[in-house]
C-alpha cells in the first residue's frame, strides 16, 4: 500500500540550514523539494539585470507589471545532487546566491503583488502532495494546512559563519562582518514587512539547530515525519 504523501513546511531565519534539511528530508522521502526564497531571488536577479534597483530600492511598477513575464522553475541535477533554479529557462543557480542578489532580495520580497504571484505559484506544485518547501511565510500563508510545520532557527553568529563558509568553498571573497549585518538585516525586514512576516505558526515545532548537526536534524525531522504518516 502506499504511504500516505503530505506537505511539510519549513520556515524560519535566512542561513539557517533550511534547504539543507529540506532537501535531504526530500531525498529519503521520495518528495519533491521547493525552495520558495529561490524564487524572490529570481525575481531579483530580474530586476537588477533590467536596472530596476537602485540603492537598494526597487522600482516596484516596473517590477509588478514585468510579473507576467517571469517564469520561474525547477529542475533536479541527479548528478550533482542538487536542485536548479531557472529564470526564463537559463540556469541562474549560481548567481541567484551571489551577495549583490542577497542584498537586494528582502526589499523585493516585501512587494504584495510579488508575493501573491509566487505564492500562487507555490500552491500550484503543493496540489500534488509529497513536497518539502522552505521559506518564511509557508506554514502560515502558502499552506497553513500542511501537515508537518519545522520553524528553524539559529543564531545569527552561526548562521553568518555558515554562509561565509558556503560561499568561501565557492570562491567568492567575502567579508564576515558584512555577511553578519545582512543576516541582521534581512532578520529585521523579514519579521517586520506588512505582507506575510515571518513568524512561527501556532502549530509549527521550533527547531533551533546552533548545536546540531546535519544528522541530527534529519533524525529528529523523519521522527516526526513518522508520527504523521506512519
Ligand atoms: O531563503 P533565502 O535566504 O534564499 O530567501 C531569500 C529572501 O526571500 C529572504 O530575504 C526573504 C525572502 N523570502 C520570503 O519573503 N518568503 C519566502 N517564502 C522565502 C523567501
Amino acid at each position: 500500500m502506499d504511504r500516505k504523501k503530505i506537505v511539510i513546511a519549513i520556515d524560519g531565519h535566512s542561513s539557517c540550514g533550511k534547504s539543507t534539511l529540506a532537501k535531504s528530508l526530500a531525498r529519503n522521502l521520495g518528495y519533491t523539494y521547493i525552495d520558495s526564497g529561490a524564487m524572490y531571488r529570481a525575481v531579483t536577479l530580474f530586476a537588477l539585470r533590467n536596472g530596476w534597483i537602485t540603492d537598494g530600492r526597487p522600482d516596484k511598477d516596473k517590477i509588478i507589471s514585468a510579473l507576467s513575464e517571469i517564469k520561474i522553475n525547477f529542475k533536479w541535477d541527479g548528478i550533482n545532487e542538487k536542485n536548479v533554479t531557472f529564470l526564463n529557462g537559463e540556469d541562474v543557480e549560481e548567481e541567484i546566491r551571489r551577495l549583490e542578489v542577497s542584498q537586494n532580495v528582502s526589499p523585493v520580497s516585501t512587494i504584495p503583488e510579488v508575493r501573491h504571484e509566487m505564492v500562487k505559484q507555490q500552491r500550484e506544485n503543493g496540489k500534488r502532495k509529497g513536497i518539502v518547501m522552505d521559506g518564511r511565510d509557508i506554514g502560515t500563508v502558502v499552506f497553513p494546512d500542511a501537515e508537518l510545520k519545522i520553524f528553524m532557527t539559529a543564531s545569527p553568529e552561526i548562521r553568518a559563519r555558515r554562509r561565509f563558509m558556503e560561499l568561501t568553498e565557492k570562491g567568492d571573497t567575502v567579508d564576515f562582518k558584512e555577511i553578519l549585518q545582512n543576516v541582521n538585516e534581512r532578520d529585521t525586514i523579514d519579521s517586520e514587512r506588512k505582507t506575510s512576516p515571518l513568524k512561527k505558526a501556532d502549530d509549527a515545532i521550533e527547531l533551533d539547530n546552533s548545536f546540531l548537526t546535519r544528522e541530527e536534524q534529519l533524525s529528529w525531522t523523519l521522527n516526526k515525519v513518522k508520527e504523521i504518516i506512519g
